[in-house]
């Protein structure tokens, strides 16, 4: 059994034992600007993360966004900014991360879950109308693994949008950032995503009153008037490493860009189904998820063996999680996708090591 704890650095030089399935890109300039602020003693919610807020929203075209601590907390407060409560009811796909449902739940509405698009893992926009009712106050759209979705389609449903760009920063729709098409687009700066704090996220939109109002919902204390308010900040600490690696985002989404053509390439002849592509959405390959016609979690223990860790990417999609039938598109994914190593750290031996790995599985 291979050791998972054991570090690739540890090991003799040349390829590692396993190439990880993910590894954060920190350089010396990101430590030093986290160690600036860890010892100015300002640590929460000040000139770090005000500039960051303005960075981000600047990459999108947008106003400065509000920065919270996780990806999961931006989704509950955009949906607190567009006033879902009990008794409305929030479409969100089947396939993806469990954290869109908790936040539907935080604010006690009814997830209505919708099957995906098979060829492209996103969120189905027939699907969508299917669900829609007259007590529909959202609809949750990750573009899920890097993809957008069909926005068009889906904006023409005339129900707010939030664009859960979790796994999408970079990726653009007819060439304009995703995130700058809904009524608010969230993003997760969680340790595995295209940019990486450890934890955090970020909330951004057009409304400027709108966005004073999750502005306010992110931190309870000092204020004339008490309602429900949360803690939600991001430390400058973590905005000064997110600011840090915004600086070399153009070449962190390259280098994604890069190791998936190569990918594509020396994949061709094997008997995997390569991630969509198509002319109108340009990909920003947070991963890179193959189609098999074979058992995922086996053949991700077939790699393993062979020295590249590559795994189902969603651990279970959720109308299983609430004990839902049907679904066939998500249920098709989790047992047919699987996520290989992709991120700008690795190195060509370990994308060799994949590619050989990928060829003698799938022969
Ligand atoms: C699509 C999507 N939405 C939301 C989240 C939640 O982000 P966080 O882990 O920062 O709370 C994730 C994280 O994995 C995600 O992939």
């Amino acid at each position: 059994m291979l050791d998972k704890s054991k570090a690739p650095e540890c090991r003799s030089a040349g390829v590692p034992e396993v190439v990880p399935h993910s590894r954060p890109w920190i350089t010396e300039a990101d430590v030093r600007a986290v160690a600036r602020v860890v010892r100015s003693g300002l640590l929460v919610q000040g000139a770090e993360t005000a500039a960051f807020e303005e960075e981000v929203g600047r990459s999108l075209g947008l106003p400065p966004g509000v920065a919270v601590g996780s990806g999961t907390a931006a989704l509950h407060l955009a949906l607190l900014g567009i006033g879902v409560g009990p008794g409305d009811e929030v479409i969100l796909p089947s396939y993806v991360c469990v954290a869109p449902l908790h936040a539907v739940e935080y604010v006690g509405a009814k997830a209505r879950i919708a099957d995906i698009d098979p060829l492209t893992f996103n969120i189905d926009p027939r699907e969508v109308r299917r669900r829609i009712t007259r007590r529909t106050k959202a609809i949750i759209v990750p573009h899920l693994f890097g993809l957008p979705a069909e926005l068009d389609l889906l904006l023409a449903h005339g129900i707010p949008l939030i664009e859960d760009c979790a796994q999408a920063l970079g990726a653009t729709y007819r060439d304009r950032p995703v995130g700058s098409f809904g009524s608010l687009c969230t993003l997760s700066f969680y340790a595995t995503k295209l940019l990486a704090t450890g934890e955090g996220g970020m909330i951004l939109g057009r409304d400027p009153r709108m966005l004073e109002r999750l502005r306010d919902l992110r931190d309870y204390d000092e204020r004339r008037r008490h309602r429900v308010r949360y803690n939600y900040k991001l430390t400058d600490f973590q905005a000064a490493l997110g600011r840090s690696q915004l600086r070399r985002f153009p070449q962190m989404l390259a280098r994604r860009k890069a190791i998936a053509s190569r990918y594509a390439r020396q994949l061709e002849n094997v008997s995997v189904a390569l991630p969509h592509a198509d002319g109108h959405r340009a990909h920003a390959y947070h991963r890179f998820v193959v189609r098999t016609s074979g058992s995922a979690p086996a053949l991700a223990r077939r790699l393993e063996a062979l020295g590249v860790r590559a795994r189902p990417p969603i651990f279970r999609p959720i109308h299983r999680t609430l004990g839902m039938e049907g679904f066939p598109g998500a249920s098709d994914a989790c047992r047919h996708a699987l996520s290989l190593p992709i991120y700008p750290t690795l190195r060509r031996e370990e994308e060799a090591a994949v590619v050989r790995a990928m060829q003698i599985v799938f022969r």
